[in-house]
């Protein structure tokens, strides 16, 4: 099969890194890739929501299939696009319908879609300028901390949690009447605040039937011992130790079941991956968030642990076959370091060179780049976040050390990374 791999992040690094590995792949494209994915086939200068472009390419190198990595694709209507189009209709698409996707798109729907079918989550509230005034009288009433989320799309940036009511009317009034957010904010979704612990879960339905994938841990601030501001993801493990089996169980009927049931009887089409972003509040799962995609950089240390060849996977999506796979499992522990640009997640510098990389890394651990690029024979920083180290071991312990190994190596200006991803599994 010829594959279009759409993104640019350490999570297509790592699909990219899978892919190549198919034995159903023969050419593997990804636009626009990273340093990394070239060492996985070959990076298009194509941009993920140019949809004329990338049908013309489809066309053009006689693509089998196209699988999206990052949201904004899905969410702007790639599938439906390629649907709508005779002449690429025949290629699968792997994800969400732009209907489907509103499920990340929207937190205003995504809260309305939990509440049709009863799944878990946190009482909540949508308020716009509309409704303005009724929303300082909710907040007056709130207990503390109150969330306050931005309805669509603010790159990861959209949610406030406001520790006293006079900082919540004010973000309230910053978000509704100054555009703090932009259009994302237009309409905001206040929320009650669930005192937990965070856990990624990964489904992939074929809109029929699922199979759920390993899960993961992020570690989202940018300080150690989990201060400081959020990022995109500094790291993350897999498995997680207090996600046996008859939690995992629980996720399954409380929400998994309830969330395929729901899009299929709504008729959404829905081919790809569900993010389930949950919180653990003594046993019991809520839902802080769907995302259409998988996440980053869970999805590299997730994706390492699937034994499964992911194009057969994708195939059984395509054909509405996913009942007849069995997720096969990793069983030793999956850790990933992130590294970044100094001043990440504010402001900083890119282009500097990265030393150390392109070597022999010992075996179980594997360097997924992110946002990095090409200067002659040298790779530069490109992006906030630049790299990350993934590695297996029979604890949490030894994967984590066995990146930090390898992390010695490498180095750029500014570089930097949290050392105690894994910490709380440590004993
Ligand atoms: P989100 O963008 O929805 O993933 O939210 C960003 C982060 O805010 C999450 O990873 C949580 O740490 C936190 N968060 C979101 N909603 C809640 C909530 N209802 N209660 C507590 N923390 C939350
Ligand atoms: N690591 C969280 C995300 O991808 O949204």
């Amino acid at each position: 099969m010829n594959v279009l791999l759409l993104g640019s992040g350490g999570r297509e690094h790592a699909m990219a890194w899978k892919i190549s590995q198919s034995k159903l792949c023969s050419k593997l494209f990804i636009a626009p890739g990273n340093a990394g994915t070239r060492s996985c086939g070959t990076n298009i200068e194509m941009a993920p929501t140019d949809f004329d472009s990338i049908k013309k390419f489809c066309t053009d190198k006689k693509i089998d299939m196209v699988i999206v990595g990052p949201e904004e694709p899905l969410v702007n209507g790639i599938v439906d696009f390629f649907a709508n189009d005779k002449s690429v209709s025949h290629i699968p698409v792997i994800g969400p319908s732009a209907n489907g996707a509103q499920l990340e798109g929207s937190k205003a729907y995504s809260k309305k879609f939990m509440q049709r079918y009863k799944i878990p989550t946190a009482a909540y509230r949508e308020f716009d300028l509309d409704n303005y005034e009724e929303g300082i009288a909710y907040l007056k009433d709130h207990p503390l901390p109150i969330v306050l989320k931005a309805d669509g799309l603010a790159a990861g940036k959209g949610v406030v949690i406001c520790q006293s009511r006079v900082e919540a009317m004010a973000e309230y009034e910053l978000m509704l009447q100054h555009n703090k957010f932009g259009k994302a904010g237009k309409k905001i979704v206040v929320e009650e605040f669930l005192k937990g612990v965070e856990l990624s879960m990964f489904v992939l339905t074929d809109g029929n039937h699922f199979v759920i994938l390993p899960e993961a841990k992020d570690y989202k601030r940018i300080g150690e011992g989990d201060r400081g501001p959020n990022t995109g993801g500094m790291g993350a493990v897999s498995p997680v130790p207090f996600a046996d089996k008859r939690f995992i169980n629980k996720v399954e009927s409380t929400i998994i079941k309830p969330t395929i049931e729901g899009l299929k009887k709504e008729n959404i089409k829905y081919k790809g991956f569900i993010f389930i972003g949950l919180m653990v509040v003594g046993e019991d799962p809520y839902v802080i968030e769907y995302n259409c995609r998988l996440g980053d950089p869970e999805t590299e240390v997730v994706i390492p642990r699937l034994k499964n060849d992911l194009l057969e996977l994708f195939v059984a999506v395509a054909e509405e076959e996913l009942d007849k796979v069995t997720i096969e499992q990793e069983s030793r522990v999956a850790s990933t370091i992130m590294c970044v640009s100094g001043g990440y997640p504010g402001s900083y510098e890119k282009g500097f060179e990265i030393k150390g990389l392109n070597k022999e890394y010992p075996s179980g651990s594997f360097v997924f780049q992110a946002g990095t690029k090409t200067e002659g024979d040298k790779i530069l920083t490109n992006g906030g976040r630049v790299l990350c180290v993934t590695s297996f071991g029979d604890t949490v312990h030894e994967a984590v050390d066995k990146s930090r190994e390898v992390l010695q190596e490498i180095d750029f200006d500014g570089m930097y990374y949290r050392r105690d991803i894994g910490y709380e599994f440590m004993s």
